[in-house]
């Protein structure tokens, strides 16, 4: 069974087709990160009327990239939320139009949902139960997934989410959007013990993440650095870099130890880490190493699909249509907001 997946919640136009037989047929992305980068972060109505523009060249390109002929899509798979009301419109109405005219059903899927089932695009893949740390620009959560929808939320950032945090802490520091991966490229050339940051909320029992206070405490830092300068722009780079590699640790080192709570809570082998920071060299590193030290096992998507993609919305919707889900004919929602913990089983 192929089916079309499309994801435009928020920066990216992402198509993709997955054969429940074959895996990952092909997938095409479209990123909107030039036209938002002059203005410091993401505009809505820009972002929903560029998916507009490509969404139907897009699907021609798949189409014509894999080989598939329209009559062999058995379903197609949209995000159905979270992200931005108008993002989400584009791509629900263009794919329930096409499920329509092609006779097959059409169904809304769960963005982070995708990033969670991302690391099954992989060979070898996952086998549950496992604990996923899933962390993107908007969610910060630790989940233990027993299969499909079948999630039980074990800690959720209370503030900012990891990826927000990176993204904010940059645009301080001057970099362009989106900060995450400028400011983990300028980490690498410093030196993370050079500026002592907090490790929030390990002190105390639980699963929660709180980063805000370590965004600020970073962005305290650079001021008091900058208020005490006279200028020299080799000190103010080596700096920069000292101050972007302590923060990424201080972020790593945090999230890593709620993963350990959360194999050891849980008695789970198997540690997931996906979403945009599980891009993060620095953060795949040292899963692999805390995996290694208790014979645990660690998986992550390919770098492509650690941030939006298609792929991931196609290959959750395969799974849920297969079993039988789809939407009714009544038209089409989308959920801006939409809690995880909200998903049916399969
Ligand atoms: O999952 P994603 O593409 O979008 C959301 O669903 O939010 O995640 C995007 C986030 C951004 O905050 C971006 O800065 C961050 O992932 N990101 C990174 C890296 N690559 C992307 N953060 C740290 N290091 C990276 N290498
Ligand atoms: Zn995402």
């Amino acid at each position: 069974m192929i089916i079309l997946g499309c994801e435009s919640s928020c920066d990216e136009t992402g198509l993709a087709l997955y054969d429940t037989k074959a895996g990952l047929l092909g997938h095409v992305l479209h990123s909107q990160i030039d036209e938002h980068a002059l203005y410091g972060g993401v505009v809505p109505e820009l972002a929903s009327r560029d998916h507009i523009k490509r969404l139907v060249p897009l699907f021609n390109t798949l189409l014509t990239k894999t080989q598939v002929a329209r009559r062999d899509i058995a379903g197609v798979a949209y995000t159905r939320g979270p992200g931005l009301a108008g993002a989400l419109l584009t791509g629900a109405q263009f794919s329930t139009s096409l499920a329509f005219g092609l006779g097959v059903p059409a169904l809304g899927v769960h963005h982070m949902e995708g990033h969670l089932l991302a690391p099954m695009l992989e060979t070898p893949a996952p086998t549950y139960p496992f604990v996923c740390l899933l962390v993107s620009g908007g969610h910060t959560l630790l989940v233990n997934v027993e299969g499909v929808g079948r999630y039980e939320i074990l800690g959720e950032s209370i503030d900012d989410a990891a990826g927000e945090a990176f993204d904010k802490t940059a645009k301080v520091l001057g970099l362009p959007y989106p900060g995450g991966p400028h400011l983990a490229a300028l980490a690498e050339k410093g030196n993370a013990k050079a500026v002592r940051l907090p490790r929030p909320m390990l002190d105390r029992p639980g699963l929660d993440f709180s980063f805000s206070g370590l965004k600020t405490a970073a962005i305290v830092q650079h001021r008091q650095w900058q208020d005490s300068q006279t200028g020299c722009e080799t000190d103010r780079a080596a700096w920069l870099s000292d101050l972007a590699a302590s923060f990424e640790e201080a972020v790593v080192d945090t999230l890593l130890r709620k993963c350990e709570r959360a194999l050891d809570t849980t008695g789970h082998r198997t540690l997931v880490i996906s979403g945009g920071v599980s891009a993060n060299r620095k953060l795949r590193q040292r899963v692999q190493a805390l995996c290694e030290a208790r014979s645990a096992d660690a998986f992550y998507p390919a770098l492509e699909f650690c941030t939006d993609n298609g792929a991931m919305i196609a290959l959750a919707g395969a799974l849920r249509i297969e079993a039988g889900q789809r939407d009714s004919r009544e038209g089409f929602s989308v959920k801006p907001r939409w809690p995880l913990h909200e998903l049916s089983p399969i």
